[in-house]
């Protein structure tokens, strides 16, 4: 049984999907609901050829408590429904930690795939949500070796493995479909090839303090090119509540691009600015250099071999936007694009099933 609720929960269980598939598993699929926009959800599932839910949560927005607590309480009656062999949750929302802990609870055995990435931020929801999820799993699927090093010096070193990042199985695919069919890039025609910015900004410490999330928009506004914000629900939500105007100076608001469009956006890019987690990784793998507005990034790799840097202060933001290309590097710190059979093999071999 897969749990997912988040946008980029869909990307990593369409490789995890197919892996299943291919090794004749039977695979039921919950969805939490916890995002419900169709283009944060129903168009992950229409693209990514993911089959549709078994179950709908329908848990929707709100506070911590509520959206986990929600979950918590609907995931006893799917567990007895299907009495499934395996959970496998993904990544750190709100809708891996109360999978992960209803699953315990009753007994199942948890899976976490994206596990042992660390902030070490305790400040962000994500990072309680990982570590919690972790400490519950009786198997954490690794995407990099860093990632077994943390899981390894909180003791859970016989629990992991390492099978790689699922997000590059999924990215390496859609790239090479947008360079077998050409598919114009959907920000064109008004934009030229390397003429803009990709911009997303979502995180709670980006948007929901008024004075910062001023700041960081005004920085983008000062850019040398357009920065096209694909616009997250919670950002526009935010930037009313608190009255602040997204589309000023350089920003263009547009609203999120299913996940073909956005790899062929973002490779169509002078540069890539954001505070995701996933979009961070897409950029190095599609070399494209990468701007994080975040203090810390899981992600390491990425700012090691010079394609990321963190940059908060509008000064600093300014400067990694229009900073020298990065040397070329063949570096493959997340895996080969086979991260889903290996995750799949490790679930069958370790949790015996
Ligand atoms: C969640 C995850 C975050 C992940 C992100 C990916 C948690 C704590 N956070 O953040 O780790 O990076 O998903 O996108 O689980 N909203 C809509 N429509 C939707 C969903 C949300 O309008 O379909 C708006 C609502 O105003 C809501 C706000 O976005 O209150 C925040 O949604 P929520 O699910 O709490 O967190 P995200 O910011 O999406």
């Amino acid at each position: 049984m897969s749990v997912v609720g988040a946008r980029p929960q869909f990307v990593k269980l369409a490789p995890i999907a197919t892996a299943l598939s291919d090794l004749g598993h039977e695979h039921v699929i919950v969805h939490t609901g916890q995002h419900y926009d169709p283009m944060l959800s129903d168009v992950f599932f229409r693209d990514l050829g993911i089959p549709e839910p078994d179950a709908h949560l329908g848990v929707g927005s709100g506070s911590h408590g509520v959206q986990t607590g929600s979950i918590l309480a609907q995931m006893d009656e799917e567990l007895e429904r299907f009495a499934p062999d395996c959970v496998l949750v993904y990544g750190d929302t709100n809708s891996t930690l109360a999978a992960a802990v209803s699953a315990v609870k009753l007994h199942y055995p948890v899976a976490h795939l994206e596990a042992g990435l660390r902030s070490f931020n305790r400040g962000m929801p994500e990072e309680h949500n990982r570590v919690l999820t972790d400490h519950a799993a009786d198997l954490c699927l690794a995407p990099t070796q860093v990632a077994m090093e943390h899981l390894a010096s909180e003791g859970l070193a016989a629990r992991s493995a390492l099978v790689g990042d699922v997000m590059t199985d999924v990215l390496f695919t859609v790239r090479d479909r947008i360079g077998d069919q050409q598919t114009a890039n959907p920000l064109l025609p008004e934009l030229s090839p390397e003429g803009y910015y990709l911009a997303t900004i979502h995180r709670a410490e980006n948007t929901d303090d008024p004075q910062r999330l001023c700041e960081v928009i005004a920085s983008l506004g000062a850019a040398d090119k357009p920065v096209v914000l694909l616009a997250h629900p919670r950002v526009r939500a935010r930037a009313a509540s608190h009255g602040v105007e997204l589309e000023q100076g350089s920003v263009i608001v547009r609203d999120p691009l299913p996940y073909p469009e956005l790899i062929a956006a973002a490779i169509d890019s002078a540069g890539v600015v954001t505070d995701s987690g996933g979009l961070q990784k897409e950029a190095f793998l599609l070399r494209v250099p990468c701007t994080t507005v975040r203090f810390e990034t899981e992600w390491v790799e990425t700012v090691d071999l010079g394609w990321n840097v963190l940059a908060n202060t509008p000064d600093d933001i300014l400067a990694a936007l229009t900073r020298p290309a990065p040397s070329p590097t063949d570096a493959a710190p997340y895996g080969d694009g086979h991260a889903a059979q290996r995750a799949v093999e490790a679930i069958v071999s370790r949790l015996s099933i």
